[in-house]
């Protein structure tokens, strides 16, 4: 059952009006299991979890999730199914309280009965966010708005999460307290889509890692399989 593919996207592309910012991008991610996409700015890791998650349709290709086609279903029908984005530059609402930010992730029919549990687990796996619960969001530190935004997500019941440049901008000390989260997050059952510019940590999660260079998958293999050269010359395409 573990090795059954959570994800699994084949030749998908994705254009923004004239600008095709993906090209034939394929990848699979095992049930349970932590993949890492890495690549350069610019190189379509938003574009592609965006894709997924549904804010944008591909033009070509198919996106499948615990076997169902799932392209082109907006994020209102992706979510309900297990599907939730901790979206680049966390997002979370500035003047609702930490509490009421939370609240905002569980929103589906299935959630919503079960809020105050999925509050309570919660705030024992984010003790920092129940200490802050009555505190505006933009009151928060960086580290805390990402958990608050890891923990919006949670509180979505999800079955995969994809965190797109979840430790951009903090501190060492802070991406590594996230880190754990994650895995403590993973190790409960959920899968985990890490896409980051910081290779080493996303790598050292990950069973399996991708590199994506100028809109296409160009190196992909289990993290201490793949060197540092190879990883170099992908990552900027030299
Ligand atoms: N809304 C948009 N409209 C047009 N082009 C875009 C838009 N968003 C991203 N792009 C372009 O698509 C490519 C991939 O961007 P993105 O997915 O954000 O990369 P990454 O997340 O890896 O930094 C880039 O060339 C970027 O300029
Ligand atoms: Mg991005």
């Amino acid at each position: 059952m573990g090795n059954q593919a959570a994800l699994q996207i084949t030749d998908l592309d994705v254009h923004y009006k004239d600008f095709q910012a993906l090209w034939n991008v394929s990848l699979e991610v095992k049930e349970k299991k932590i993949v890492s996409i890495i690549g350069a700015n610019g190189a379509g890791k938003s574009t592609l979890l965006n894709t997924i998650s549904g804010l944008l349709t591909p033009s070509q290709g198919t996106i499948k999730f615990l076997g169902e086609r799932i392209d082109g279903l907006p994020p209102h029908e992706t979510v309900p199914r297990g599907i939730t984005l901790v979206p680049e530059g966390r997002r979370i609402f500035p003047r609702l309280t930490v509490y009421e930010n939370l609240v905002m992730g569980s929103y589906t029919p299935r959630t919503r009965p079960k809020r105050d549990e999925a509050m309570s687990k919660l705030y024992e796996l984010f003790p920092v966010l129940k200490a802050r619960h009555s505190q505006m969001g933009n009151t928060l530190s960086g580290g805390e708005q990402q958990m608050l935004a890891l923990g919006r997500a949670m509180m979505s019941d999800p079955k995969l999460i994809l965190c797109d440049e979840i430790s951009l901008g903090l501190a060492p000390v802070v991406i590594k307290s996230i880190y754990r989260r994650l895995e403590q997050i993973n190790r409960d059952g959920i899968t985990i889509v890490l896409v980051e510019q910081d290779v080493k940590r996303s790598l050292r999660a990950a069973y399996w890692a991708y590199i994506m260079l100028e809109g296409k998958m160009v190196l992909e293999g289990e993290p201490s399989s793949l060197s540092e050269e190879e990883v170099k010359k992908a990552y900027f395409g030299i």
